[in-house]
């Protein structure tokens, strides 16, 4: 029989679509180098992102299509990623960063810090070059998160040098301000503290960079929104109604700032017994995703309770490092991305208003 034609191999590939982005890879411009040997059939697929949820599924899909026509003996997708940046207009991007995403939420203590760091974490481990920032002055606790505990250094051309843990290059208020002295930060303070972090240090190139937000007051949100374009933001809350209707609040906040939300995600939503299985609701069930149907946002998953998580966290052992089997550790992974997913849908979309403009 003889060898397929690149034209029959593009056809059958427009058949597959991607979930997120619902377009075909074709149009998407997502499938490169097709190679005809024979029967042996090559060709690349260059996603969005590395972290892409449906990675293996589009793959197989492609594999299998190709597969089906006449003549081929054999199918090799080789999937790959060019993370888009998120085009900033009007505001000055920072060289090198190609998408920040913020992680907050209203209320204190509802695992936003934990969630920055697992998240950035489960970024990385899919290929995707990712920084942290940590930018709560009062109770900046990122370091102690990855187990660093070295300053940065300062490059030839005076930016600080991110230190890494596990692999992952971090950045703290809490590497500026010397532990015991408490220091009152007023507005523009922080604001000067946040340009400062946002241009004198050296990430080099990034996919991502997290950025993990202090509780209370959008001061931090707001100083970020005026000087870079982000990327978006990704909102906690546990189930309880009272953190629920704080992000209600955060909701309206980043949509005032022109900050896209990326989604809400669950955290501490329910208890397995370790010993009989059993789960129980400690702070109720189901706000996280009440809350994101009612407001028309993404949810993004939810995480259990597990002590390793509280463990992890002190001990500078992040669980998606030290238990990467755990359900909650598996739960981050999928909200890592969905994150990374719903990144790619605004890329696309602003993409698309730029064509038709
Ligand atoms: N899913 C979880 N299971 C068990 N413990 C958790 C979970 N998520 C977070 N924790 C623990 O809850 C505490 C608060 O979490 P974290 O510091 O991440 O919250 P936060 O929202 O950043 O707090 P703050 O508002 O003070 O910045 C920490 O001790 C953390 O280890
Ligand atoms: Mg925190």
């Amino acid at each position: 029989m003889s060898a397929p034609t690149t034209e029959q191999v593009l056809d059958v590939l427009r058949t597959v679509q991607d979930p997120d982005l619902h377009k075909d890879i074709v149009t998407l411009g997502f499938v490169k180098d097709v190679t005809i040997d024979g029967g042996a059939v090559r060709f690349t697929v260059e996603l969005t992102t590395p972290a892409c949820p449906v990675k293996d599924q589009m793959k197989a899909e492609a594999e299998q299509k190709v597969m089906g026509l006449p003549g081929v003996t054999s199918a090799q997708a080789n999937m790959t990623a060019d993370v888009r940046a998120r085009g900033g207009f009007g505001r000055q991007a920072v060289p090198g960063i190609r998408n920040i995403i913020a992680v907050g939420a209203g209320k204190g203590g509802v695992g936003k810090s934990t969630t920055a760091v697992n998240l950035a974490l489960a970024l990385r481990e899919t290929g995707a070059r990712v920084g942290l920032m940590d930018t709560d002055v009062y109770g900046p606790n990122v370091p102690q998160m990855l187990g660093i505990h070295a300053q940065p250094e300062v490059s030839e051309d005076k930016k600080m040098i991110p230190p890494e843990g596990h692999g992952l290059k971090a950045i703290s208020m809490g590497m500026l301000v010397p532990p015991d002295q408490p220091v009152i930060w007023r507005g523009p303070m922080l604001h000067g503290a946040v340009q400062q972090f946002m241009r004198d240090v050296a990430w080099g190139e990034l996919d991502y960079l997290v950025v993990d937000l202090p509780p209370g007051t959008g001061d931090v949100a707001l100083s970020m929104a005026q000087s870079v374009p982000m990327a978006g933001a990704v909102l906690v809350t546990t189930p309880q109604d009272v953190s629920v209707s704080d992000v209600r609040k955060a909701v309206g906040m980043f949509r005032q700032l022109n900050i896209p939300v990326l989604g809400v995600m669950e955290n501490m939503s329910g208890f397995v017994c370790g010993h009989c299985g059993e789960r129980t609701e400690i702070f109720g069930e189901g706000g996280g995703e009440r809350l994101a149907k009612d407001m028309g946002i993404p949810f993004l998953g939810s995480v259990p309770i597990d002590s390793r998580v509280r463990s992890g966290g002190d001990e500078g052992k992040p669980i998606l490092v030290t238990y990467p089997e755990s359900p909650a550790a598996a739960a981050l992974r999928s909200v890592a991305g969905k994150v990374a997913a719903q990144i790619s849908i605004q890329a696309m979309r602003v993409l698309r208003v730029i064509q038709t403009a």
